[in-house]
């Protein structure tokens, strides 16, 4: 039927992001989005987490299991590979501000009762998820956007992002009407699920490093 929009098409959170107000108040709102049905089985929103004079945003996927108890983004291995192969590179994890596309963890669980298992955020959720995105890059202004992995890069470049072809490199993009400087990398969690652990964690390194240069 041409013209009827679907529930699904209507997904947005734009109507919970205030235009007024610092970090604190969009963590506030956030809280309460319900601008997809995510919100629904997660625990609680993650939002980023950082300072917003901060020069680098590092930017994700989604919260994991651990996040969602927690309430803050990258606590869980992914967050502590990550840390480490900040501070390998010479960005101090302290001096960066942390998020994720897509603010509530997705799951399914192979039985009732057992663990939670990761689902990736389709891209109608990720774009849903989108202006709180907008809102935190408006808000912190970074000199540099790190990208990790497929989500984050589609998310703020668009629906042909891919991370093989452009990681480690320094990307110059008008996103929101704001020129931006982004470095895309994989996401840690395919470097803890990595065949060739070491070699794909030398690889986040080295994409990291680049990042660190180019904050200068
Ligand atoms: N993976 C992500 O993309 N984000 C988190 O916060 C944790 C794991």
């Amino acid at each position: 039927m041409s013209g009827t929009v679907s529930p699904e098409d209507a997904y947005t959170a734009a109507p919970f992001v205030p235009d007024r107000g610092g970090l604190p108040a969009l963590r506030e709102a956030a809280a309460g989005c319900r601008g997809c049905p995510l919100h629904r089985d997660a625990t609680q929103t993650v939002f980023g987490a950082g300072a917003a004079t901060a020069r680098v945003m590092l930017v994700g996927e989604q919260p994991g299991d651990q996040e969602d108890r927690q309430g803050k983004p990258f606590v869980g291995p992914a967050g502590k590979l990550l840390d480490r192969a900040l501070e390998e590179a010479g960005i101090d994890p302290a001096d960066a501000y942390v998020t994720n596309a897509v603010k509530h963890f997705k799951f399914t669980r192979a039985e009732p009762r057992k663990r939670r298992i990761h689902k990736s955020p389709t891209l109608r959720e990720t774009t849903a998820c989108g202006p709180w995105l907008a809102a935190e890059l408006a808000r912190v202004e970074p000199e540099l956007i790190v990208v990790l992995g497929a989500t984050a890069g589609k998310a703020l470049l668009g629906s042909s992002f891919r991370v093989t072809e452009v990681r480690g490199t320094v990307l110059e993009e008008e996103i929101h009407g704001h020129r931006e400087r982004l470095v895309p990398t994989v996401h840690p969690s395919a470097v803890l699920r990595a065949e060739d652990r070491d070699g794909a964690y030398r690889g986040l390194l080295a994409d990291l490093k680049v990042a660190a240069r180019a904050l200068g």
